[in-house]
């Protein structure tokens, strides 16, 4: 079946089972590999996507469920009010190690800095709780997130 659906501000028709998960149009069908997939449940958070601006875990959303609602990908980071802060302080504090996770974490922390422009420690804990580091950039990242706070 055919859904019609907006992917960093463009149309896309994609002709694909409706439960088809979310992640595997991006990434399979359209070649937008950026998002990466980890655990396929709902419980790594590297296949973080916004959803209307909200982060969802795009290996659990059904392509059925997305409808008209505009998904933005780590493709598009950088077109976000937050995106060039965020970029520049993981930039600088060199956050990512392997850099599995990373393009969730930006996503979530995108997510978390649009709603509350200067969050506290344990706003960025709670945010950023369903992204999992194997490499333990966790300091890091919450660093990053202050530096971006402060920046934008
Ligand atoms: S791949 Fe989606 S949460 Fe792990
Ligand atoms: S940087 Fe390696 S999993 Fe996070």
């Amino acid at each position: 079946m055919a859904f019609d659906i907006t992917i960093n501000g463009a149309r896309h028709q994609v002709d694909v089972d409706g439960d088809t998960p979310l992640l595997w149009v991006l990434r399979d069908v359209l070649g937008m590999t950026g998002t990466k997939f980890g655990c396929g449940a709902a419980l790594c958070g590297a296949c973080t996507v916004h959803m209307d601006g909200q982060p969802i875990r795009s290996c659990i959303t059904p392509v059925e469920a997305v409808g008209a609602a505009p998904i933005t990908t780590i493709e598009a980071l950088e077109t976000l009010p937050v995106g060039p802060a965020l970029q520049a302080a993981w930039v600088a504090l060199d956050v990512p190690q392997c850099g599995y996770c990373q393009s969730g974490q930006l996503m979530s922390a995108a997510a978390l800095l649009t709603e509350t422009p200067q969050p506290s420690d344990a706003e960025i804990d709670g945010a950023m709780s369903g992204n999992v580091c194997r490499c333990g950039t966790y300091p890091r990242i919450r660093a990053a997130i202050h530096r971006a706070a402060g920046a934008a």
